[in-house]
């Protein structure tokens, strides 16, 4: 019997399946199924740092007039902590009690500024660890990338100054330099990085001339974009990688594996299949071929597909791109 048990941040999954962060993983139903069905981890939805802010600032408005200004400065000093969204963590409370599973809150963040102290907030809700979902579009003409990234890697800092439960940091495929980038991460303390964060993409609606928001899924075929950099990334990180983006069946997760993940991440199989099939078919498929293949554990084989040497050009690189249309040239 195959054994899919995995280390991800610290923590031991039995399976290196994770249901990543939807809405279906802040629905209790939705988690008991996906518990039942024998997933390996919970990513919850995320909470956004503007949520975090405007309950926040609405609290002060209400505040305002009742209240001294010396209890307001109080207050004002460290509103983000005593102020802090109680319904998300009353959610997540919840959801502890009924998860036997390791569960990773999420938060949705660009900035290093006065959200951070909730990340403390969230530790105490018992979960096993955090991900930040650094989900940023750079819409500001004069920052430049340098910026951004500093700006990135000192959220990243200041959540890591609050919290003793690990860390990881879910990036989008935008960077520059996502090696660079990652390795800056990782010098930092994070325990994993999850490539990529699927940005959500707003459509236009031609009748009304307006903008549609439909929730955008991944197809299959989405799983060469974060399998290229899990395995570019392999042997250059130590930290854990997560591979999110197309995992719909076994297959993908065997690629995923292959190229050096050490956990895949689901949600478009989940939302359009259900949350119970896809979590069974991939547990089955990676031990079945498993079998077939003769190993026994993940740790054999994981990363046996991943870029041994990034400067020989020769794997996930330029060159096969070169080859390709150089062939349908000739
Ligand atoms: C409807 C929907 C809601 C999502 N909500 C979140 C979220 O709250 N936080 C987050 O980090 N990612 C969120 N994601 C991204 C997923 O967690 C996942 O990274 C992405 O969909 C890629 O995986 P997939 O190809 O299996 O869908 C959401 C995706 C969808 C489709």
């Amino acid at each position: 019997m195959s054994n899919l048990a995995t280390k991800y941040l610290g923590l031991t999954l039995d399976n290196p399946i994770v249901a990543s962060a939807s809405p279906l993983t802040f629905r209790i139903e939705s988690i008991r199924e996906l518990q039942d069905a024998g997933v390996g981890a919970i990513v919850m939805r995320s909470i956004f740092e503007e949520q975090i802010r405007e309950d926040v600032s609405s609290m002060y408005a209400a505040l305002e007039d009742d209240m001294s200004p010396q209890a307001l400065a109080y207050l004002n000093a460290d509103l983000p902590m005593q102020l802090g969204p109680e319904r998300y963590l009353d959610k997540v409370r919840n959801i502890r009690r009924e998860v036997r599973v390791p569960l990773i809150a999420s938060v949705n963040c660009i900035s290093p500024d006065q959200w951070v102290p909730f990340a403390r907030k969230i530790e105490a809700t018992g979960v096993d660890a955090i991900e930040l979902n650094v989900y940023d579009i750079a819409d500001n003409p004069f920052e430049t990338g340098a910026a951004i990234e500093e700006r990135h890697l000192k959220l990243v800092e200041n959540v890591l100054k609050q919290v003793n439960i690990p860390v990881s940091v879910k990036i989008s495929p935008y960077y520059s330099s996502p090696l660079n980038f990652t390795k800056r991460l990782e010098r930092l303390g994070v325990g994993g990085i999850v490539l990529f964060n699927r940005f959500f993409q707003p459509d236009i609606d031609i009748h009304r001339m307006t903008l549609r928001n439909t929730p955008n899924l991944s197809r299959a075929e989405s799983i060469r974009l974060p399998m290229r950099w899990v395995a570019i990334l392999r042997n250059i990180i130590g930290c854990n990688l997560a591979l999110s983006g197309g995992v719909h069946a076994a297959d993908g997760a065997i690629r995923a594996i292959l190229a050096g993940a050490d956990v895949v991440c689901l949600t478009s199989a989940l939302m359009l299949h259900g949350c119970t099939d896809p979590i069974r078919e991939i547990r089955e498929g990676l031990c079945r071929w498993m079998e077939e293949h003769g190993y026994e554990n993940l740790a054999e084989w994981r990363g046996l597909m991943s870029d041994k040497d990034l400067t020989d050009n020769q794997g996930f690189e330029r060159a096969q791109y070169v080859q390709l249309l150089s062939e349908q040239q000739s």
